[in-house]
């Protein structure tokens, strides 16, 4: 699944199923034609446009039904409590632990996301950083309905649409509840504004005016991750979730959309490998370690410096513990041996003894 609100890949996958069948009829009648036409350029080039939107149906279609498998969601287990008012914006969850394939990756920790803060998420490769963001968009932590999320991760799939209106068409592909909101909001802004407004975004991605009115199909990988990325800029969620959102771009996009996400206004979530980046965007960083989540304030550079006084605090407080442990080695006590003594240790003279009356052997009794 690759967006969160699920209803477009079905729908399109009809549509697909429907254009193959199509296609496929079309090329059952269109054979004779084209060897009649053989050499002619125009049924040279509509065949091959049939063979790239097969193979771009085909790419998808595997891709859907890879995602629709959802392996990994299916081994994974995520426990949390909501600590947060219900109706608040903000979310804070404690008690938070995933393990997924039965290993932990996070346990008894807290997370707490407030409005109007950038969140970078870092820590080792491998340690669990896309698996939150995955257990947050699908809402397996107890997160209120009325806060809707996007979770970036995976490129737009190929489609017939220009990427402009890929863009400014994506409020009506969500089925949730948030649509009353956005058609309110939609009224107020007639549609014209919305398509300046995708436009906007899309020029700030590297995006021409051509380039814009260009299916969404004729894109490469790397482009549609552009395209994904300008559909959750314009929709501004409650609570946005970007795994990587730089890994595409080049200098001027990444700079822009440094600049655009220095603005956001609700809840952002950011994992990224780019220090620069999250020095310009971050207002806080959440370090995943050691299976806890650990929340600093300020950018990457500030994480840094605290880190760096925290850790050099902690130096001084073992080497001063170090320090006050040899102290004390030198405060042991030196016995010398006694030695052996050598007998009679006492000697009487003219002693009788027996044992006491009351049967104790310990005890003698001596007469003169
Ligand atoms: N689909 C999957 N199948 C098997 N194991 C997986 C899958 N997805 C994640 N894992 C495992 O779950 C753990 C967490 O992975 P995750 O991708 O969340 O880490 P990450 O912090 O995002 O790593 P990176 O920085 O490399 O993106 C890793 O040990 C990884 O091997
Ligand atoms: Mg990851």
């Amino acid at each position: 699944m690759l967006y969160l609100f699920g209803k477009m890949p079905s729908d399109s996958k009809k549509k697909r199923e429907q254009k193959k069948k199509e296609a496929a009829k079309n090329r059952g009648n269109k054979k004779p034609q084209n060897a009649e036409t053989n050499g002619a350029t125009n049924g040279v080039s509509e065949e091959n446009g049939v063979d790239d939107d097969r193979c771009n149906d085909v790419v998808t279609d595997i891709k859907e039904e890879i995602e629709a498998l959802d392996i990994a969601d299916k081994h994974r287990s995520v426990t949390g409590v909501l600590v947060s008012h219900p109706d608040s914006r903000d979310v804070h969850i404690n008690n938070l632990a995933i393990t997924f394939h039965g290993a932990v990756l996070l346990q008894d920790t807290k997370l707490e996301l407030n409005v109007g803060r950038r969140y970078g998420l870092i820590g080792l490769n491998g340690c669990g950083k896309s698996t939150l963001l995955r257990a947050l968009e699908l809402k397996e932590v107890p997160i209120p309905d009325h806060v809707d999320i996007y979770h970036l991760r995976r490129e737009m799939p190929p489609s017939d649409k220009t990427a402009l209106q890929a863009v400014f068409e994506v409020d009506q592909e969500q089925s949730h509840e948030r649509l009353l909101d956005i058609y309110e909001h939609l009224d107020e802004m007639d549609a014209d504004k919305a398509e300046m407004k995708a436009s906007f975004i899309l020029h700030g991605l590297g995006f021409t005016k051509e380039m814009q009115q260009t299916k969404v199909k004729n894109f490469s990988g790397g482009w549609r991750m552009r395209i994904a990325l300008a559909r959750a800029l314009y929709i501004k969620p409650s609570l946005l979730l970007l795994d990587e959102p730089t890994n595409h771009l080049d200098l001027n996009a990444c700079v822009w959309l440094e600049q655009e996400l220095k603005e956001y206004k609700r809840i952002l979530v950011v994992i990224s490998h780019s220090q620069d980046f999250l020095n310009g965007v971050c207002t806080n960083i959440i370090h995943f370690h050691l299976q806890r989540l650990k929340l600093y304030g300020g950018n990457y550079d500030a994480y840094v410096q605290t880190r760096m006084e925290l850790e050099e605090n902690q130096m001084k407080r073992y080497k001063w513990e170090q320090d006050q442990i040899s102290h004390m080695k030198t405060l042991t006590f030196y016995f010398p041996s006694c030695g052996t003594l050598p007998p009679p240790v006492i000697m009487v003279q003219h002693v009788s003894y027996k044992y006491a009356d009351d049967k104790n052997y310990n005890k003698y009794i001596f007469k003169t």
